[in-house]
């Protein structure tokens, strides 16, 4: 490592605290602070220069070009500021920094107050190699406008954890730290992960203070819901970091795309859900017993993750989710066209259980009976299949394809073969399969039991989850797959 990344290493090359202090004839305390910051002041470099020489180090001058030149070759993709503020989860977020960093992201972090009595500025340093900050004024800066430097050119800032007091302080524009002067300063994109106490996280303080953040377009990964730090269960959970990492490095993917394209855009998902009902006459219908709770978990994990997410549902009878977008079709004719109409997208997941056929009742004479009558019983009347569209293929297929096509395929049988040649003949990314069988019962249910299958032919097995477990099993490896193939476009 160079000397001036190191200045403790420096300080000690060039003979110790009291040497350099000695050397420089300056107080012993002003070289410990450089150490402490790992920053030297500029009008000591000269001085230095002759230090360095002498013990035939690398000069300030050398070392300047130096990163110059290894900066321009190995130039970081994306810029962020990480702000942590002081919740239990903070400890998680050091595993973001290591991901960050093992990524090569250009990364800087800021500590609250309260995020200190969790974690310390030493092991945040230690972990992104870089001086982590604190203070809103420091006399040992020589540049004292953190607030403001901070703020600037970045790619994101996100706030992992924020606290409903750190929610609270961004919606009210209270500027009494490092941290919130950094966001009132920012005119970068700001991303927040709350996670506190379930009751803190329901109460109407905190969901109006939201809702403002919303209107702002400030960007939200909601919090999971579960077994919290202090023992209460509810909503309030930091997501997986993993998710987070995703979420915040396909957020990033994207920009870049802005920058090359100038359109702006967010992770858009398109999901359809729930059975299709095939009209028989105006009374009687043809469906399955898909109730639509895998595909509406989906949707509501992605918003958690700040997605923008469509939802095409056929007929169900559970809690419309609070998508961006909700729409209602009933026969398999309606879904294709309103997929077509939304196909505009980054990731189209088919979890609706689409009829294969619709039935159209016939004489015996060979002649269509009128659609808009009632049939009868006493009428001799016979049923030809008629096949419907394949919207999954047609989506796969289709010019405007989104960057992934994601299927489902519930089968009583040789579940891995059937499976794997529907990923094939559709032409998807991956496939959800699972078994129906009677220990198995997925209709209805709050449980699944899945098979992951990439176009690889890798196969990742679930155990028995709740519908929203299984959600953020399928999302962790979409997003995974869809950073993959992104990177590979846009790189
Ligand atoms: O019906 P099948 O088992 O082939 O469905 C597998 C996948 O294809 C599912 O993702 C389903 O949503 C989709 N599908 C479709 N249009 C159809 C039939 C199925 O999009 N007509």
């Amino acid at each position: 490592m160079n000397n001036f990344t190191n200045v403790p290493e420096l300080i000690f090359k060039l003979g110790g605290t009291g040497s350099v202090s000695k050397l420089l004839k300056t107080n012993p305390s002003t070289i410990s602070n450089w150490k402490k910051n790992n920053k030297i002041p500029k009008s000591y470099m000269n001085k230095l220069d002759i230090l360095l020489k002498k013990k035939n180090l690398l000069t300030y001058t050398e070392y300047e070009s130096n990163t110059r030149i290894t900066s321009l070759k190995k130039k970081s993709k994306f810029s962020i500021l990480v702000i942590i503020s002081g919740g239990v989860s903070c400890y998680k977020v050091l595993e973001l920094l290591r991901l960050y960093h093992n990524n090569n992201f250009d990364i800087d972090v800021v500590l609250t107050e309260s995020a200190q009595k969790f974690i310390t500025p030493l092991v945040v340093t230690s972990l992104i190699n870089k001086k982590c900050y604190t203070e809103l004024f420091s006399s040992e800066e020589e540049e004292n406008m953190n607030h403001i430097n901070l703020a600037r050119n970045k790619d994101l800032i996100l706030v992992a954890p924020c606290t409903a007091n750190f929610v609270a302080k961004i919606t009210h524009g209270i500027a009494d730290d490092l941290a919130s002067n950094i966001i009132l300063a920012s005119d970068s994109k700001i991303l927040i992960a709350p996670s506190m106490n379930p009751y803190m996280w329901e109460n109407k303080a905190t969901q109006d203070n939201l809702k403002i953040l919303r209107q702002r377009d400030i960007d939200l990964i909601n919090p999971n819901s579960g077994l919290m730090a202090c023992g209460e269960v509810g909503k309030g959970r930091l997501p997986d970091i993993n998710e987070i990492f995703s979420f915040t490095r396909n957020y990033l993917l994207k920009k870049k795309e802005k920058r090359h394209t100038g359109f702006e855009s967010k992770l858009k998902i398109l999901i359809t859900a729930g059975p299709t009902q095939e009209k028989i006459d105006p009374i009687r219908y043809v469906s399955n017993n898909s109730s639509g709770k895998q595909g509406y978990a989906l949707a509501e994990e992605f918003l958690k993750l700040g997605a923008h997410v469509t939802l095409i549902s056929g007929p169900t009878n559970i809690n419309k989710p609070n998508v961006n977008k909700f729409i209602e079709v009933v026969s398999a004719e309606e879904m294709l066209s309103q997929v077509e109409n939304n196909i505009d997208c980054d990731i189209f997941i088919s979890s609706a259980a689409v009829c294969d056929w619709k039935l159209i009742p016939y004489t015996l004479k060979n002649k269509k009976l009128p659609k808009n009558d009632k049939l009868k019983k006493n009428k001799d009347i016979f049923f030809k299949l008629e096949t419907n569209p394949d919207i999954i293929k047609f989506v796969s297929q289709n010019k405007k394809r989104p960057t992934l096509v994601i299927g489902f395929a519930a089968e009583t049988k040789n579940l891995i073969p059937n499976a794997t040649k529907k990923l094939e003949e559709k032409q998807l990314d991956m496939i959800i399969a699972n078994l129906i069988e009677k220990e198995n019962a997925i209709f209805g249910k709050e449980y699944n039991k899945i098979f992951i299958i990439d176009k690889q032919c890798k196969i990742q097995k679930s155990e028995k989850l709740t519908k929203h477990e299984i959600a953020n099993l399928i999302i962790s490896k979409t997003l995974k797959l869809h950073e993959e193939k992104y990177a590979k476009n846009y790189n």
